[in-house]
C-alpha cells in the first residue's frame, strides 16, 4: 500500500505563475538515504525542494487557477520520490539537489492502439488519408481464417451504405453465420474448404462458414480496414483508439484457411479467383505454402490472375528468418512485405529500494504494484530448475542471462516466487506478448545497477509498475529477426522482399474466447483485441496503403502502385541512421531483409516516376526462366501469351545481379538492366541519376539525366554492373536514385550484387 500525501501547503499562497511558463508533471526519483537532517520527513524534504526552485518572477498573480511549481504526490513505498508540476528550468535546478536520481515526464498515454498508423505518419488532416478519403469505397479482399463479424472493428458507422457498383460478391450463409452479419463495412464473407474436405472425406469440417475460430483472419482484416473503436488496449498496454490503415475501405473476407482439417492451396486459389471475380481492388494474403517453383506455387499462379485483372496483391514474406533465401511469395507480380518494429515499448518499471528506476519490458496482463525483497542467489539465478526454485517464496527473484527467457519465466511462474527480474538482451522477447508471471525484463546494460544495489544493501527490495506504454522508442523501425530474407528461390532475378512494414506486436481485433494471455501457466485470459507479430501483420498494412493509393489513382496498374510504394520507401530509422536488423545485433539491415526500405504512404501517393509493367511483361520474364511450355501456361493459365520476347529483365523498381556460373566471362559478373520510367508528376521536369555503387562493382547509368516534356511520357535507361567475382567482396549493396532537379521527388531503387547464388557465406 503506497502512502500518498496530497500536498496542501501551496494552496495557502494565492499566487499564480505567469501563463507563459509551461509546466508538466514530472516524476522525480530520489535516493531517500541522502535526506539532510534539517528535514523532519521525506515529505518535507521534497516539498522544500519544490519550493526552492520557484523563481520570483513566476509568482505573479493573474487570477484564475493556482499553478505554482507544485508537489503533487510524494511516494514512499512503491518507489521513492515525488511528482511535481514543473517547468523545464525548474527541473534543471532540481537536478543539482542532493539525493536527486532521475526524472521523467509523466505520460498519460492516449494513442492509436493500432499505433502503426501514427508511426506511418498517416494524419487525418493532411497527406494520403484525406486525399484518399480514408480509402472510401475501395474493397480489400482478405484471404485468411475468416472473420469474427461481431467485433466492433467491423461495425459500419460512417461507411457509405451503398456498395460499389463493381461489387459482385456475396455474404454466404453457413454455420453460425447468416447474411445479416454483413454490413456496409463487411460487405462480403465466403468460405472455401472443398479441397481440404475432399482430402478428409471421413471427417466433417468444423465451423463450416466464414466465421473465424482462430483470431488470425480477424486481426489481419482489422489492420487493413478496421473501423474506429475507442478505448481499446491489450490488457492495459497500448491503450487508445483502434483503427485500420484504410478505415473507410470495405472488407470482403474469404475464409480459405484455419480449418480443423488443415489447409490446401487449392482452396486459397479458389478464394483468390472468387475475390477477383467479385471485384475487389486489393488482395491481402498473409499466408504461404513454403518454397516451390513458380509453376507449382498456387499462390503465385492465382496472384498472376489477379494482377492480370488489375487487382493489387500484397503478400507476407514469411516468418522464416533470418537465414538467406527463405522468403516466400517471392514472385514479381505481387508486393512481398517484410516485418519491422514500431516505436512503441510496453514497459515495466523496476523501482529499487534506493530510488533508482530501471525501465524494462513487460506484458504481464494485470496491474500489480509489488514491494518485496529482491532475491539474488547465484545457485539458482539461472532460473532453469523448478526444483531449485521451490524453496523460495515471497520475493522477486533475479534471473541471470543464462538460458531461455521463456523457460525461466515458466519456471518462476510454477514456483512460489511473487515475481522475477529477467536479465536478457534476447530481442525475440519483444515480439511476443507471452508474459505469464509478474516480472520485468531488463537489459544486460542495466544489470550492474541492479546487482550492485542488491550486493551492497542488507535488505534489498523493489517494486514493479506494469501496464506502461512508451512511444518514441529508438531505434525504430528495425527489421524483425523472424522476417524472411531474400533472395527469392523461385524468382532469383527479382530482389525480394520488396518493402518493410509494421509487424511487431500490432494490436488489432481478435476472435473472443481465444487464449491471448496467461497468469501462471494455468489461468488463461482472452480478449477482443490481441497483440501479435509477424509478416502476417505487416502485409495488411501494405494492403491498406495500396487501397488508399488506388483510391487516389484508380487508373494505375498494380505494378505502378507497387513501384510507387517501393521507390518512395525510406532507409533511415528515427535516429537518422540506417534501419537496423535485429538478427545482426542491430547492424544495418540489407535489401535482402527490407527490400527498398520502410513503407512511406504519404510519399507513395506522389512518386514522381513509376516503373510500370503489363501482364505481357511478366510473361516475357517467365519465358526467360527455362520452364517448359506447359509450366509457363500453368502460371499464365492461357495460351494467348507467346514467348517471342523472352527477357530476364522485368521493368522492376529494384535490381539484383546473381552470378549463376554461366556468365561465360569467367571471373566477371556483368549485367545490363533495361528500364523504362513513366513521369506521373506534372509536366516538364528533369531527373538526374545519383548512383551508390556496391563495393567492388563498376556501375554505369546511361543516360544519367532524363528530361520529360509531359505527364505520362516514358523514358528508357540502362544500368550496367561489372563485378570481378574473385575480388571477394561477398554480397554487396548499392542504390540508384533518380533525383528531380526541383528536389520534389526522389525515386530510389536498391541494388544487390551477389557472386554466388547460395549466399551461404
Ligand atoms: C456511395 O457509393 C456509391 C456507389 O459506389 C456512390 O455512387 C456514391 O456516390 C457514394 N456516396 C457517397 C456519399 O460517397
Ligand atoms: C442471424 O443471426 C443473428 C445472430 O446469430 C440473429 O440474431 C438473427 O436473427 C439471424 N437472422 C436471420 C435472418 O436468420
Ligand atoms: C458429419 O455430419 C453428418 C451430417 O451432419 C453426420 O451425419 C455425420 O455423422 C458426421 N460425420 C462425422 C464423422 O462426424
Ligand atoms: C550455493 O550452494 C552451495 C553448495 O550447495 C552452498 O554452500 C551455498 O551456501 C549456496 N549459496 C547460496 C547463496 O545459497
Ligand atoms: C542451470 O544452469 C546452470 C548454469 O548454467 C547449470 O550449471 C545447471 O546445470 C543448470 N541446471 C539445469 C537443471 O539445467
Ligand atoms: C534449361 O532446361 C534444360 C532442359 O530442361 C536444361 O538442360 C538446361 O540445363 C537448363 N538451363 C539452365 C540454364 O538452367
Ligand atoms: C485469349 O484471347 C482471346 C482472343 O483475343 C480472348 O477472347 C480470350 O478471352 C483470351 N483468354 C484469356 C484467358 O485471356
Ligand atoms: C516482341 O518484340 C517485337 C519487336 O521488338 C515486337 O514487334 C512484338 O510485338 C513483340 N511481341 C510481343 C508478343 O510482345
Ligand atoms: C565484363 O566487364 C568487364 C569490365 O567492364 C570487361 O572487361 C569484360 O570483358 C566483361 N566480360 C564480358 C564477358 O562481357
Ligand atoms: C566497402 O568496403 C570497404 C573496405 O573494405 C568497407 O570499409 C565498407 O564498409 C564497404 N562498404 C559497404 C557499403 O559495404
Ligand atoms: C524503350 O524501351 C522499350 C522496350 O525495350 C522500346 O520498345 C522503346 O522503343 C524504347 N523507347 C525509346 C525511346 O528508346
Ligand atoms: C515542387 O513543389 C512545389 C511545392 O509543392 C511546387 O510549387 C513546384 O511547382 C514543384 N516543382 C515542380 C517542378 O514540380
Amino acid at each position: 500500500m503506497a502512502f500518498v500525501f496530497l500536498f496542501a501547503l501551496l494552496l495557502l499562497s494565492p499566487h499564480v505563475y505567469s501563463s507563459s511558463v509551461d509546466r508538466s508533471v514530472y516524476i522525480i526519483h530520489m535516493d531517500k538515504s541522502l535526506m539532510p537532517n534539517v528535514f523532519a520527513s521525506h515529505h518535507h524534504w521534497y516539498s522544500g525542494m519544490v519550493d526552492s526552485v520557484k523563481s520570483a518572477d513566476q509568482i505573479v498573480s493573474s487570477g484564475g487557477r493556482y499553478r505554482l511549481p507544485e508537489l503533487i504526490y510524494s511516494y514512499h513505498h512503491a518507489f521513492h520520490g515525488f511528482s511535481a508540476m514543473l517547468s523545464e528550468d525548474e527541473l534543471e535546478n532540481l537536478k543539482s539537489s542532493p539525493g536527486f536520481v532521475s526524472a521523467h515526464r509523466d505520460r498519460e498515454v492516449t494513442i492509436d492502439t493500432t499505433h502503426s498508423t501514427e508511426f506511418l505518419n498517416l494524419s487525418p488532416v493532411s497527406g494520403l488519408w484525406p486525399l484518399s478519403e480514408f480509402g472510401k469505397d475501395m474493397i480489400i479482399g482478405v484471404l485468411d481464417t475468416g472473420i469474427w463479424p461481431e467485433s466492433p472493428s467491423f461495425i459500419d458507422d460512417g461507411m457509405n451504405k451503398t456498395n460499389p457498383v463493381k461489387w459482385k460478391g456475396i455474404c454466404q450463409e453457413g454455420q453460425e453465420f447468416n447474411t445479416s452479419l454483413c454490413n456496409a463495412k463487411l460487405i462480403g464473407a465466403q468460405y472455401f474448404n472443398r479441397a481440404v474436405s475432399a482430402d478428409n472425406p471421413d471427417v466433417n469440417v468444423s465451423m463450416n462458414s466464414a466465421r473465424d475460430t482462430t483470431g488470425h483472419g480477424t486481426h489481419v482484416a482489422g489492420i487493413a480496414a478496421g473501423n474506429y473503436v475507442e478505448d481499446v488496449s491489450f490488457f492495459g498496454y497500448g491503450h487508445g483508439i483502434a483503427k485500420g490503415v484504410a478505415p473507410r475501405a470495405k472488407l470482403a473476407v474469404y475464409k480459405v484457411n484455419g480449418w480443423n482439417l488443415g489447409s490446401r492451396a487449392a482452396d486459397v486459389l479458389a478464394g483468390i479467383d472468387k475475390a477477383v471475380a467479385d471485384g475487389v481492388d486489393v488482395i491481402s494474403l498473409s499466408l504461404n505454402f513454403g518454397l516451390s517453383p513458380l509453376y507449382e506455387d498456387l499462390i503465385a499462379i492465382a496472384a498472376f490472375g489477379a494482377m492480370e485483372k488489375g487487382v493489387f496483391v500484397s503478400l507476407s514474406a514469411g516468418n522464416r528468418g533470418p537465414d538467406f533465401g527463405e522468403v516466400t511469395n517471392g514472385f514479381p507480380w505481387g508486393l512481398t512485405v517484410a516485418a519491422g518494429t514500431i516505436d512503441r515499448w510496453f514497459s515495466g518499471t523496476l523501482l529499487l529500494g534506493n530510488g533508482v528506476e530501471i525501465i524494462g519490458w513487460t506484458m504481464y496482463p494485470v496491474n500489480a504494484i509489488i514491494n518485496l525483497p529482491l532475491l539474488y542467489n547465484k545457485n539458482i539465478s539461472a532460473c532453469n530448475s523448478t526444483e531449485l526454485l521451490s524453496g523460495f517464496s515471497n520475493s522477486i527473484i533475479i534471473c541471470e542471462d543464462i538460458g531461455s527467457f521463456r523457460e525461466q519465466i515458466g519456471n518462476v511462474a510454477r514456483s512460489e516466487l511473487e515475481a522475477g527480474v529477467f536479465i536478457s538482451d534476447d530481442e525475440s522477447i519483444i515480439r511476443s506478448s507471452y508474459f505469464p508471471h509478474p516480472g520485468v525484463v531488463i537489459s544486460n546494460k542495466d544489470a550492474p545497477t541492479l546487482l550492485s544495489y542488491v550486493e551492497s544493501s542488507s535488505f534489498p527490495d523493489a517494486s514493479i509498475k506494469f501496464q506502461q506504454t512508451f512511444l518514441g522508442t529508438k531505434p525504430a523501425p528495425a527489421v524483425s529477426s523472424s522476417s524472411s530474407r531474400g533472395p527469392s528461390a523461385s524468382s532469383p532475378g527479382t530482389l525480394k522482399p520488396d518493402i518493410l512494414a509494421p509487424g511487431v506486436l500490432i494490436i488489432s481485433a481478435y476472435a473472443p474466447g481465444q487464449a491471448t494471455a496467461y497468469i501462471r501457466p494455468n489461468v488463461v485470459l482472452s480478449s477482443d483485441y490481441n497483440a501479435i507479430s509477424g509478416t502476417s501483420m505487416s502485409c495488411p498494412h501494405a494492403s491498406g496503403i495500396a487501397a488508399l493509393i488506388k483510391s487516389v489513382h484508380p487508373d494505375w496498374s498494380p505494378a505502378a502502385i507497387q513501384s510507387a510504394m517501393m521507390t518512395t520507401a525510406y532507409q533511415l530509422d528515427n535516429t537518422q541512421s540506417l534501419i537496423k536488423d535485429m538478427a545482426l545485433n542491430y547492424e544495418a539491415a540489407t535489401p535482402l531483409a527490407i527490400g527498398s526500405g520502410h513503407i512511406d504512404p504519404n510519399r507513395a501517393v506522389d512518386p514522381g516516376l513509376i516503373y510500370d509493367a503489363t501482364p505481357q511483361d511478366y510473361v516475357d520474364y517467365i519465358c526467360s526462366m527455362n520452364f517448359t511450355q506447359t509450366e509457363i501456361q500453368t502460371i499464365t493459365r492461357s495460351s494467348n501469351y507467346t514467348c517471342r520476347n523472352s527477357t530476364t529483365d522485368l521493368n522492376y523498381p529494384s535490381f539484383i545481379a546473381v552470378y549463376d556460373g554461366n556468365e561465360g566471362g569467367g571471373t566477371w559478373l556483368n549485367r545490363t538492366f533495361y528500364r523504362t520510367v513513366t513521369n506521373v508528376g506534372d509536366g516538364v521536369t528533369t531527373y538526374e541519376a545519383n548512383l551508390m555503387s556496391p563495393n567492388g562493382s563498376f556501375v554505369t547509368v546511361s543516360p544519367n539525366a532524363l528530361t520529360f516534356e509531359r505527364k505520362y511520357e516514358k523514358k528508357n535507361y540502362t544500368l550496367s554492373i561489372s563485378y570481378r567475382i574473385d575480388e571477394n567482396f561477398g554480397v554487396t549493396y548499392g542504390s540508384l536514385t533518380w533525383v528531380e532537379n526541383s528536389g520534389n521527388h526522389t525515386v530510389r531503387s536498391p541494388i544487390v550484387v551477389s557472386p554466388t547464388a547460395s549466399l551461404d557465406d
